[in-house]
């Protein structure tokens, strides 16, 4: 499955940290795993890119994590930058895990990249899949009326919790 061309955003896409509007985005999520999760619960970075949503969790003390991604270039950055984290590439909208794995699925700047309803939907049923029983998941998005200010990429984070 082929969203952007990240064959040619990776190596760019690696040097990405989290300043300026990606700080505001991210400033919630201690908040938010403090109050949902604790540090010995399993997580899944969801679209994990280059792994900067996931080492930025693990900094923060949560070291059970790991990525998966459906791009191989974003994939193979991600293991140069971190050789120890674990990566994993997705295939067929997999998520290579058994069933009620994790405890917490995290996300950012993924759905932005996914069009279609059906690809949604289904993403959200291996979400179940692979999720515990009163498992949490943690989005960052940005919404399309922002985006457009200025051509200004500002972001928002969800602190809604969905059920699914
Ligand atoms: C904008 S990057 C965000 C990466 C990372 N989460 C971060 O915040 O730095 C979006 C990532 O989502 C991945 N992606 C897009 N569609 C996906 C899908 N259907 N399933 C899994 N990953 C997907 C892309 O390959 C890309 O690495």
């Amino acid at each position: 499955m082929k969203t952007h061309d990240y064959n040619k955003y990776a190596k760019s896409y690696a040097e990405l940290g989290i300043t300026n509007s990606y700080y505001l985005a991210f400033k919630d999520v201690p908040l938010l795993l403090e109050k949902y999760t604790n540090k010995n619960m399993r997580f899944l970075d969801y679209g994990c890119g280059t792994g900067r949503s996931l080492r930025f969790i693990k900094s923060l003390g949560y070291n059970d994590i790991v990525g998966v991604d459906i791009s191989q270039d974003m994939i193979e950055e991600a293991n140069k930058i971190d050789p120890k984290g674990n990566y994993n590439l997705m295939e067929n909208s997999h998520i290579p895990y058994e069933d009620n794995t994790f405890d917490t699925i995290f996300m950012s700047y993924v759905f932005l990249e996914v069009g279609e309803y059906d690809q949604i939907v289904e993403i959200l049923k291996e979400f179940k899949r692979v999720l515990k029983d009163k498992g949490h998941v943690i989005f960052i998005t940005s919404i399309v009326k922002i985006l457009k200010i200025n051509g200004y990429p500002f972001h928002m984070i969800s602190r809604k919790i969905i059920k699914i």
